[in-house]
């Protein structure tokens, strides 16, 4: 689909645009699809006071269909643009989606890499081993919104013989004055690495190296994301192909990192362990970039590739997916810590706040909230929020429960070996929930049959307090769509 063919495709749909509107799940305060399906967030990045977040996007279908690039735009995190579509799959290079990418800030203006598929249909594929061309494709732009250049740097002939034709979602680490990019990949063992290409300029690119984890941990790699944070090098990705592990892996494909140290001038790679970035049920190809103010932001996609979205209630609205709240990452005791961006404190209204012991419930007027609890002694805690969501925490593991709102999905649980506080942000048909000042974090979407917010203490006698804000809500702009 080329620009022209979408403009006259979007002209047919203000029936999808009205049902969107109508549907009571829509988020007040996360970002989701004008209409259709949502997933990866895609070349993040903030220029000259804007925050760009690009997403994969099918417009016209709530279902896995062909990926164009959406778009949104803030400069405060709260009042959002809705941008026309950044990039359409209009090439014989892309021309079955534009996959994955990312983007990479320049004084001049902004470098994007991502994958171009290509679904061949000849004969009978397998498209893992043969059947797919995945090509490393290199735009610019000196706004974010126009492009100057399309140009294909790599494609399947570029990367090793011993990868399956499964390699994409380049990102950019620059080391001294090389750049390199990170891709995701699975070779013919079906074991899952990463790729690193080296660039003098950003525009020739050749294969420098490929990087395994000591032990095989699943057979592909999806959006790495290699990066700093406080002196610490971090990979980022998702492994695909993971077996689960007592409260480790839960969800059908993984998202998390490895603390690494890539000396990468001398191809040495050490890996520490694989940490989950989140224990919810809906989290996946997170991406992160360092804002004009310095601060790294992860976003993720609350969704997952694969998993059972069948009864998912919105589809009838014509819509399905969203991207998670913007966090901030820190780095501490060998850990990554994310909080929602200070930003997002913009959106709170009225507030409440009680001792633990004197707390029974709190209605919410509004449907959204943020609510806080400080725990003293690591002391057990039972709360219902919403309709019927459970969140408790025995001593030893903190578990989230969804009744009938989760729509199949029931229990994901967090083991701590304390817990001094967790903060719960519930939008519409979400929540997200920041454990331990954001050592653990739990994503899932939600769908109450009422919009329901209520929380309402079940355990008693524990020693703490409860803070809460209802929330409002993101305002979005239709800029030139
Ligand atoms: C991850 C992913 C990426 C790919 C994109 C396609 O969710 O599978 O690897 O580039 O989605 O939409």
């Amino acid at each position: 689909m080329d620009k022209k063919e979408y403009l006259a495709e979007y002209q047919k749909h203000e029936d999808m645009r009205k049902r969107v509107k109508m549907d009571k799940n829509r988020l007040h305060f996360h970002i989701m699809p004008p209409t259709g399906w949502m997933n990866d967030p895609n070349g993040l990045c903030e220029f000259n006071g804007v925050n760009h977040i690009y997403f994969q996007y099918t417009p016209f279908l709530a279902g896995w269909g062909e990926k164009l690039w959406g778009h949104y735009t803030t400069k405060d995190w709260i009042n959002y643009t809705q941008e026309e579509p950044f990039l359409f799959p209009d090439t014989k290079w892309d021309r079955d989606g534009v996959y994955s990418g990312s983007a990479f800030v320049e004084e001049d203006g902004i470098h994007y890499f991502y994958t171009g598929n290509v679904k061949l249909t000849d004969k009978d594929y397998d498209y893992i081993m043969n059947g797919r061309e995945q090509n490393t494709i290199h735009i610019f732009s000196r706004d974010g919104k126009n492009i100057e250049y399309k140009k294909i740097v790599m494609t399947n002939d570029d990367y090793p013989a011993d990868m399956s034709k499964h390699v994409r979602d380049p990102k950019i680490y620059k080391v001294n004055d090389g750049y390199y990019m990170v891709q995701g990949g699975r070779n013919s063992d079906s074991r899952g690495c990463v790729l690193l290409f080296y660039s003098k300029d950003l525009n020739n690119w050749e294969w420098y190296d490929t990087v395994y984890s000591e032990e095989p941990f699943g057979y592909m790699w999806e959006c790495p994301d290699l990066f700093e944070i406080e002196g610490q090098q971090i990979l980022v990705c998702c492994p695909q192909g993971v077996e689960q592990k007592g409260y480790d892996y839960q969800n059908i494909y993984q998202c998390g990192y490895f603390p690494v140290t890539f000396d990468i001038e001398n191809k040495s790679y050490k890996f520490g362990e694989f940490e989950e970035l989140d224990k919810g049920f809906d989290i996946y190809a997170t991406q992160t970039f360092v804002d004009e103010q310095g601060r790294r932001i992860l976003i993720g996609w609350m969704g997952i590739p694969d998993a059972d979205y069948d009864n998912d209630v919105t589809v009838e609205y014509d819509w399905i997916h969203a991207l998670t709240m913007p966090r901030e990452l820190s780095w501490k005791d060998g850990k990554i810590y994310q909080k929602p961006l200070k930003e997002m404190e913009q959106l709170r209204k009225n507030s409440f706040s009680s001792e633990l012991s004197e707390f029974s419930d709190w209605s919410p007027k509004d449907c959204c909230f943020e609510m806080r609890v400080d725990i003293e002694d690591s002391g057990n805690i039972e709360l219902k929020l919403r309709e019927d969501v459970t969140v408790s925490w025995d001593g030893n593991l903190f578990t989230l429960e969804l009744g009938e709102s989760g729509h199949g999905r029931k229990k994901r649980v967090a083991q701590l070996s304390s817990l001094s506080d967790f903060t719960v942000f519930s939008d519409t048909s979400s929540i997200e929930i920041f454990i331990n000042g954001g050592e653990t974090v739990m994503t899932s979407r939600v769908y109450s049959e009422s919009l329901e917010q209520k929380v309402t203490l079940l355990s008693k006698g524990i020693k703490g307090s409860i803070t809460g804000y209802e929330l409002g809500t993101f305002i979005v702009e239709r800029g030139e769509c």
